[in-house]
């Protein structure tokens, strides 16, 4: 349950103040009345502590060690009990003169390791000096708690170690201001960002089902097996939260204000590990970060595969936009989106992306919008894609990221079997300047040219990704725009695509020549399907400045015929499709499209898969 795998504890203080004798009362659990100069390091195994953990104790002495050892002790140690004798009065005051400036010494002023005040030999006083040690619990942040104890009385033996224990798995600091009596603003917000995941409606509060599910998942996380609170028990927790705060409770649920207030009052109590445990379920460490195996757990990405959203990945994130679109209209308003993403350190999502994925017409994303944009981060950044994942709490539904990743199989065997599972292509768009290579782009989007000229210009992506057709099945096409000045400079990722799309101008008379000496360069043996694009055929065409034209090459060097596009107006889809389809079908020659619907020269067997998917594919839109 715990970042530490096991806790060291460190007794220091002045000679004669009972250091050893207290380590050998806890051991023996009686008192000894001649001890060592100093006890052997012991190790209590992690079954019979208080928080299972194993736990080190290791005396000092300054009769038998050097300074240089002492500091490597300090250095060492997770969390020191400093011990005082009550009725010595010079030991008190080297406490402040002394010990803590030496520890911050060693350990640097920032240290957070905690440190625990003992005064020994309480059974020599009828009085308590906890009074006059109250001014240094304020001074010294690191000073945890102070504890009067006795080995020859036994008194609070067992509970100063416990105390010492607890400070290092359950550390007040990171969690609680003590001055203010307040959770500090790290434990607000992560609190605050566990409430919002668990809340999974959405209305701002945690009903009694929130509350059951919330407990058993950390009760699992803590491989702990207590059972849940029961009614009567919640009951109870929120008529303590109503009395004792307004708003704490609403319509019988926990408020956000209610949440933490009973955080604030666990810890009040000394019950810190209840916090702990909730914050250490949702990924947290000993500082209030989220640990990096939370955030990225390990996943293979060979160099010819790719990586993918699996149905488990898309349905966590589909349920996450419905829980956020609160207006159900099907896309997210830029508050909407704020609040999606309100669990995550950043907004990831800037301008860009209403560019680079479908939005209704004031420009929020659509849900179909918001999906591509997901395809599109998984298939080029997928670390990006686990490490959201984490802050949007798909854990807390699910298990490691791991199962949202799909990772395909390397292309070479896809291309040698002449299969492809995949579900996201991508194809790199290449040609001269202003050939019209962004407008290709945002068709992608449904947007024509006259759209385009109401959009800042500054914010226009060279991604867009959307959904096509492709024998009745839904595959992603990822279009990115490569910039390339002159055409023989292609480096080995602008070639690494499902399809190529080398784009000229019907108006431009050298534009042709470009594409085609960059086909001859760069593609003309490598397997990546090529398809030459016709565009602004709206326009009148001029002769190409070129030996051949653009028909005459592609039937050359058996390529699909040039395709058209225009997006003045009306933007022809087709492109699209049939890039898509030479992106899953390399080795299928020649795409042919008729009357909307897609023809290729196929085998029987593909002819046949094709139709059943097709078949499959209606039945199942049927029945959504
Ligand atoms: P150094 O090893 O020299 O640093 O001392 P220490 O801190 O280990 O002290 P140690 O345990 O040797 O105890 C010093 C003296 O205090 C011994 O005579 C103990 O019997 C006595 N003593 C230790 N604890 C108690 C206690 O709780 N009450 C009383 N009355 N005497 C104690
Ligand atoms: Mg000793």
């Amino acid at each position: 349950m715990s970042t530490k795998s096991d806790v060291r504890i460190l007794l220091l203080g002045d000679p004669g103040v009972g250091k050893t004798s207290l380590i050998l009362t806890l051991v023996s659990e009686e008192f000894p009345e001649e001890v060592p100069a100093k006890a052997e390091e012991i190790t209590i195994p992690a079954d019979v502590t208080p928080e299972r953990v194993p736990t080190h104790i290791v005396d000092y002495s300054s009769q038998e060690q050097d300074e240089e050892t002492l500091q490597a002790e300090i250095v060492k140690s997770n969390v020191i009990c400093l011990v005082y004798s009550v009725e010595d009065e010079d030991t008190i005051e080297r406490i402040t003169t002394f010990w803590l400036p030496y520890i911050r010494q060693c350990r640097g002023e920032e240290h957070s390791n905690p440190i625990i005040l003992v005064g020994n030999k309480s059974d020599l006083l009828d009085f308590s000096t906890m009074e006059t040690m109250m001014p240094i619990l304020n001074d010294f942040a690191e000073v945890e708690t102070c504890v009067e104890c006795s080995a020859r009385t036994l008194k609070n033996i067992s509970e100063m170690f416990y105390y010492a224990q607890k400070a290092v798995l359950h550390p007040t600091a990171p969690v609680y201001n003590p001055e203010e009596k307040e959770l500090t603003p790290l434990c607000k917000k992560a609190l605050t960002r566990v409430f919002k995941i668990c809340d999974l409606d959405n209305d701002h509060l945690l009903n009694d089902d929130e509350v059951h599910l919330f407990q058993v998942y950390t009760e699992l996380k803590r491989k702990c097996f207590n059972a849940p609170l029961h009614q009567q028990a919640l009951d109870d927790v929120k008529s303590i939260v109503k009395r004792n705060i307004t708003d704490g409770v609403k319509e019988n649920a926990l408020t956000l204000k209610g949440f933490l207030f009973l955080h604030t009052l666990f810890i009040q109590r000394g019950r810190h590990e209840t916090t702990w445990t909730v914050m250490r379920a949702f990924g947290y460490d000993d500082r209030l970060q989220l640990t990096r195996d939370f955030l990225y757990p390990k996943i293979m990405v060979g160099s010819g595969s790719t990586t993918e959203l699996t149905l488990q990945g898309i349905q966590f994130l589909k349920m996450v936009f419905n829980k956020y679109d609160e207006d159900s209209d099907g896309c997210l308003s830029p508050p909407e989106l704020q609040n999606l993403f309100s669990t995550c350190p950043v907004m990831p999502w800037g301008q860009d992306v209403n560019n680079t994925v479908c939005t209704n017409p004031n420009g929020w994303i659509t849900s179909q919008g918001y999906l591509a944009q997901w395809a599109l981060t998984t298939l080029l950044d997928v670390p990006r894609t686990i490490e959201f994942l984490a802050y949007l709490g798909y854990q807390y539904l699910h298990d490691s990221q791991v199962s949202a990743i799909q990772v395909t199989r390397d292309k070479k065997i896809d291309l040698d079997k002449k299969h492809t599972s995949r579900n996201v292509f991508r194809c790199h768009v290449l040609g001269a300047k202003s050939v019209g290579k962004t407008s290709l782009l945002q068709g992608h989007l449904g947007r024509n040219l006259r759209y385009l000229a109401t959009l800042e210009k500054e914010h226009l992506s060279t991604f867009t990704i959307n959904t096509v057709q492709v024998y009745g099945q839904e595959k992603y096409l990822m279009l990115h725009e490569v910039d390339v000045v002159v055409s023989d400079m292609l480096n080995p990722t602008e070639m690494n695509c499902d399809v190529a799309c080398l784009l000229y101008d019907v108006t431009n008379p050298r534009s042709f020549e470009f594409c085609a000496k960059m086909y001859l360069k760069h593609f003309i043996d490598s397997r990546i399907p090529v398809l030459f694009v016709a565009g602004k055929t709206e326009y009148p065409a001029v002769r190409q400045d070129f030996e051949m034209t653009p028909p005459q090459f592609c039937q050359k060097f058996k390529l699909p015929p040039p395709e058209d596009f225009a997006c003045l107006d009306k933007i022809n889809k087709d492109v699209y499709i049939k890039l898509a389809t030479m992106a899953a079908y390399p080795h299928v020659r020649d795409v042919v499209l008729q009357n909307d619907r897609l023809f290729m020269k196929i085998g029987v067997g593909l002819a046949m898969a094709s139709v059943f998917g097709f078949i499959v594919y209606r039945i199942t839109k049927a029945l959504r």
